[in-house]
C-alpha cells in the first residue's frame, strides 16, 4: 500500500486507504477547504482528506457562527474543491438543519452533495445513528463528529471543553458511531486522555482538533493554520503569519497606485 501521506498517490483517497493507515499506525491530516485555490494548493502538498467544513460561516461566509449556513451555500463550494483537487478525499459538512429531523431528510441532502457537487463522503455532527446506518446502506461513506459540536453552540453554553466529567457517554457515541459504519470520527475540544481512549477503542481513525496528540489524524481550519483568523482558538497552530503578508502587500500596491509605480512596463500593453 502506497502511503496516504505526502502527495504519493495519484488518484483518490479512499475510506479503504485511511483504515490501512490507522491498522500500520500512520497519521495524517485534514485541512478545511471552501475553494478553488486552496483546494489546489492543499491537494498537490499531499493533504488526503479536505473537508468542506461548515466553518465556511465564520471563515468565509461572515456569518458569527455556523449555524446559518445553508445546503445552497455549501454546494458551490464543494464543487469547487472538488473540480481543483485531484487526489485529495473531499468530504462535505452536512450543514445545520439539513439532516437532523430524519434519515431520510440526510438521506436526500447528502445525495445532493454527491450528485450536485462530486462529495466523497459527508460528515454529521453527534450521535445520528440510525442516519448513519441508513447513509452508509445507500453508499455514503459518513465521517462522525464528537465532544464540541459546533452546530449545537447554544446547547452547549459555548465553546468549552468536552467529556471532562462525562468522558464515558462521548467514548459510548463514539463507539455507536463506528458501529452505525462510519469511517471515521472527529473528536473536537476534549481532553486528550479521553481522545487516547477513544482512539484505542476504535478500529476506525479518529480526527483531533483540540483532542490531543494521540488521535489518528488532526484537522485545522485553513484560515487557522496560515494565521490568517483574527483571535484564533487555543486549539489552532499559525504555521505561517499570511494576515500580515496579505496586509503587507495590500498596502504595497495601493502606495505603488499612488505614486505610479503600478502598473510598470511590464503590466503595460502597447
Ligand atoms: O466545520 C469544520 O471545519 C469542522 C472541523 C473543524 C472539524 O467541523
Amino acid at each position: 500500500m502506497e502511503a496516504l501521506y505526502g502527495g504519493a498517490l495519484h488518484r483518490r483517497v479512499t475510506i479503504m486507504d485511511l483504515a490501512a493507515a490507522k491498522k500500520r499506525g500512520e497519521k495524517w491530516a485534514m485541512l478545511t477547504s471552501y475553494e478553488q485555490m486552496t483546494a489546489q494548493i492543499f491537494d498537490q502538498a499531499g493533504i488526503p482528506v479536505l473537508l468542506v467544513g461548515d466553518s465556511a460561516g465564520n471563515n468565509f461566509l461572515g456569518y458569527e457562527n455556523t449555524i446559518p449556513v445553508t445546503i445552497d451555500e455549501m454546494l458551490p463550494m464543494v464543487r469547487a474543491v472538488v473540480g481543483a483537487s485531484t487526489s485529495s478525499m473531499v468530504i462535505a459538512d452536512l450543514p445545520f438543519g439539513s439532516y437532523e429531523s430524519s434519515p431520510e431528510l440526510a438521506l436526500s441532502t447528502s445525495t445532493r452533495f454527491f450528485k450536485e457537487a462530486g462529495a466523497m463522503g459527508v460528515k454529521i455532527e453527534g450521535a445520528h445513528i440510525e442516519t448513519i446506518e441508513k447513509l452508509v446502506a445507500s453508499g455514503i461513506p459518513v465521517m462522525g463528529h464528537v465532544g464540541l459540536t459546533p452546530q449545537a453552540l447554544h446547547q452547549l453554553s459555548g465553546y468549552r471543553v468536552q467529556g471532562r466529567t462525562d468522558g464515558d457517554v462521548i467514548l459510548d457515541a463514539a463507539v455507536a458511531i463506528e458501529k452505525a459504519g462510519a469511517f471515521a470520527v472527529v473528536l473536537e475540544l476534549v481532553p486528550a486522555e479521553l481522545a487516547t481512549r477513544i482512539t484505542n477503542a476504535l478500529t476506525i481513525p479518529t480526527i483531533g482538533i483540540g483532542a490531543g496528540p494521540e488521535c489518528d489524524a488532526q484537522v485545522l481550519v485553513w484560515t487557522d493554520l496560515m494565521g490568517i483568523t483574527q483571535n484564533p482558538p487555543k486549539l489552532a497552530k499559525a504555521y505561517r503569519n499570511l494576515r500580515a503578508e496579505m496586509a503587507d502587500a495590500a498596502a504595497e500596491f495601493a502606495a505603488d497606485v499612488r505614486t505610479g509605480n503600478f502598473p510598470g512596463p511590464e503590466q503595460t500593453f502597447n
